[in-house]
């Protein structure tokens, strides 16, 4: 870290922010294998968020390695490096009142370890996106297996690189076999139920809303 920096206060505070938008700020943060969903999921549970007056917006990796990450490869050190700016962006969204949505591969325990440690307790969400390699593989939207499988990509994960099974996420989800609906209304009633934000039959504003900030 550089030298002679001061941290900043800002008056506009996530409680205000969370206050204002009826919401509570959290990380979805979605893991598994290339083609196991993650990214489609992500979307339709922000759809539904959406839907519902909340706050949103999802880090997809394909797009964030575009740009913000476009100087990283696949080794262990730059995935590290990937997810590490991704958990630092979705902290400042956090602080933003956004609710954050993150479809990484993410395959390392650590890394997302080292997430959550970022956060506090609560604000980062596991979601263990459950697809087999073999149905990625069959699926293999972007023929990215198919090439690893040749040897024509290096270090590609669940071929020649390793997916670490999440041993504690909070919401598990079968997106090898169960429809992306039945997944997304799955993480949405989680959500629900641990007061991340309000029951459909309440109003995205109502008080009751407000009131269970930070009570999950
Ligand atoms: S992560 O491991 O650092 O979390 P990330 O989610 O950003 O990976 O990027 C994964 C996407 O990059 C895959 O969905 C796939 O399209 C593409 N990709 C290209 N090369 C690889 C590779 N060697 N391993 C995994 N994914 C790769």
């Amino acid at each position: 870290m550089a030298k002679n920096i001061v941290w900043h206060s800002a008056a506009i505070t996530r409680e205000r922010r969370e206050k204002q938008n009826g919401h509570q700020s959290f990380i979805l943060w979605f893991t598994g294998l290339s083609g196991a969903g993650k990214s489609t999921l992500a979307h339709r549970v922000e759809e539904i968020l959406h839907e519902r007056g909340c706050r949103t917006y999802v880090f997809d990796g394909d797009n964030v390695r575009h740009g913000l990450c476009s100087d990283l490869g696949f080794s262990a050190e730059d995935r590290q490096e990937n997810i590490r700016r991704i958990g630092e962006m979705s902290k400042l969204f956090i602080e933003a009142g956004v609710i954050a949505l993150t479809a990484f591969i993410s395959p390392f325990r650590r890394d997302r370890r080292t997430v959550r440690s970022l956060v506090h307790k609560g604000d980062f969400i596991e979601v263990y996106c459950d697809t087999a390699i073999e149905i990625c593989e069959e699926r293999d939207v972007k023929g990215l297996y198919q090439r690893a499988r040749a040897g024509e990509i290096i270090e590609f994960t669940g071929v020649s690189s390793p997916y670490e099974i999440p041993e504690n996420a909070e919401i598990v989800v079968d997106t090898g076999t169960q429809e992306v609906d039945v997944c997304a209304h799955q993480v949405i009633d989680y959500l629900v139920e641990h007061e991340k934000i309000a029951a459909p039959s309440a109003s995205p504003d109502s008080s009751s809303s407000v009131a269970s900030l930070h009570g999950g």
